[in-house]
């Protein structure tokens, strides 16, 4: 089923961009959707769940500053299984790093490439997102999910204060 996937994707400059990968529903009926959701290669199953407007990772305590994740060893893709969930993504090889992705449940699979930051926020009610990763051999938890506190990197700092994010919102209705 993955050969009927349509991948929408955006310019980048040097390094792969984020992409919004939409699936082949296979039929509706009374009160039920039917869909085939397989992302080739992944190999591991993340679920990730905000109970109400959580943000992942969380902001600093103490000032409130941003903090995002990188992956260098793993490419996320991302479907928000319910609830709606919105993704601020910053990449310094994109023609434009900044970018704000939202989803909606049921909606793109959004794939994040290896060496972006990222950080999200759920809606009011929360969200549920189903993560098919492609995880790399030497991938740990500890060099994954590795927090990144914006104070600590000049550059994110300054992306972020300087730059408005790129607003793009994906749903399939
Ligand atoms: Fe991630």
């Amino acid at each position: 089923m993955n050969s009927s996937l349509e991948i929408q994707n955006f310019k980048s400059k040097k390094s792969d961009f984020f992409e919004l990968i939409s699936y082949e529903k296979f039929r509706d009926t009374k009160n039920v959707r039917f869909f085939d959701i397989s992302i080739n290669k992944s190999n591991c199953r993340d679920l990730v769940i905000h109970n109400g407007p959580a943000i992942s990772p969380p902001n600093d305590e103490e000032l409130g500053n941003w903090a995002f994740y990188i992956h260098h060893n793993q490419e996320d893709n991302l479907l928000a299984i319910s609830g709606g969930r919105t993704f601020f993504l910053v990449n310094f090889g994109w023609e434009y790093p900044f970018y704000k992705v939202r989803l909606e449940s049921c909606g793109y699979i959004l794939r994040i490439p290896r060496g972006t930051f990222h950080r999200s926020v759920s809606d009011n009610n929360g969200s549920i997102v189903l993560n098919q990763a492609i995880r790399d051999k030497g991938a740990t938890i500890e060099s994954e999910f590795k927090v990144i506190n914006i104070k600590d990197n000049k550059k994110l700092l300054d992306c972020i204060n300087n730059l408005k994010p790129k607003f793009k919102i994906f749903s399939v209705k």
